[in-house]
């Protein structure tokens, strides 16, 4: 591979997520009591938490607002240097919105915008991460010990996100950001483009952009957590059934991505995602896979078919007929 087709490698990986939520105090009992995340930090309107195996200090923070969706996404980049490129780049596109002090556990950050109007931003600098002493593992290489509490996610690992316009939002995220495209749903002969997952890492995706049947902008579909296989996502529906909270769909298995599911909303209304399976990608020539309506279906490999809330409703709610140009719901119409 020659100079002009090296990989920008900029972004390392997701860092941390804000989810906003109105139930605040149910939120964090979902997170810390029924899926196991710790709190290491309180802020004004905040709690900062983290997985077991998270090397970050905190990878979610939740944060107190009228409605509930993303708040500020945060990427990590590969070095200061990269940093200041990304910055650059990301301020030369006019998506810039300017430099922060940094939050709890990380360093000074630039903030920005998708073209969704996501809020982003990418930062280097990274607290170490050290465990209280009864949360220290008698493992030298796990950051804090495996609590067994609740669910017991391991990390975050991913974020989807509704758009407008899914090309601009996957060309950004491509061009500014240095994500690879990993996989895509065309519909139309491929002039529609209805989803596209990509990473800047070897996690099969850290992001996907999907098509926002309202019309909407800047919604959350989901933010997902990582557990080590298919029994703990089977755990944790008991888990959550047990404790009251909502279960859209799965335990199934996702075709694109390989991805094994379960959806829940947490009390605030974000959809939450308990995963395993899906691949790896270590292949720096990758070649997007794509899917036509046929072959995309409902996304579900096997297993129930996934309702229709799962394609209409995001954080925040819209209503149908207060959104722009509502289209038509394409997953279950393939004609
Ligand atoms: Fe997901």
């Amino acid at each position: 591979m020659n100079d002009s087709n090296q990989p920008m490698q900029d972004i390392a990986h997701l860092g941390n997520v804000e989810l906003l939520t109105p139930q605040p105090s149910r939120s964090l009992w979902y997170f810390r009591d029924i899926l196991g995340m710790e709190i290491v930090h309180y802020g004004a309107q905040s709690v900062y938490l983290r997985g077991y195996g998270d090397y970050a200090t905190s990878t979610l923070k939740l944060t107190e607002a009228k409605q509930p969706g993303v708040g500020c996404i945060s990427w990590r980049t590969s070095s200061a240097a990269a940093l200041a490129r990304r910055a650059a780049a990301i301020e030369a596109a006019g998506l810039g919105i300017g430099w922060t002090e940094g939050d709890f556990g990380r360093g000074r950050a630039y903030r920005f915008r998708d073209p969704d109007g996501h809020r982003m931003e990418v930062y280097y600098e990274e607290t170490p991460y050290r465990a209280a002493d009864h949360l220290r593992s008698t493992l030298k290489n796990l950051p804090m010990k495996y609590t067994g509490r609740g669910v017991g996610v391991r990390r975050i690992d991913h974020l989807a996100l509704l758009a407008d316009d899914v090309c601009a939002n996957r060309k950004f995220a491509q061009e500014l950001l240095g994500f690879q495209l990993r996989e895509q749903v065309l519909y139309q002969r491929g002039t529609q483009e209805i989803g596209s997952w990509l990473s800047p890492s070897p996690v099969h995706h850290q992001v996907a952009y999907v098509k926002d049947v309202r019309g909407a902008r800047g919604r959350l579909h989901h933010f997902s957590l990582w557990v080590d296989n298919r029994e703990d996502v089977l755990r944790a529906a008991s888990i959550i059934t047990e404790a009251g909270v909502f279960i859209e769909a799965g335990p199934s298995m996702h075709n694109n991505s390989q991805g094994f599911y379960l959806y829940t909303y947490e009390p605030g209304g974000n959809r939450v995602e308990i995963y395993s399976g899906s691949y790896l990608v270590f292949a720096p020539d990758w070649k997007p896979v794509t899917w036509n309506e046929e072959e995309r279906g409902t996304g579900v490999y096997w297993g129930g078919a996934l309702p229709e809330s799962f394609l209409t409703y995001a954080t925040p709610d819209v209503e149908q007929d207060t959104a722009n140009q509502p289209v038509k719901v394409p997953v279950f119409d393939p004609s």
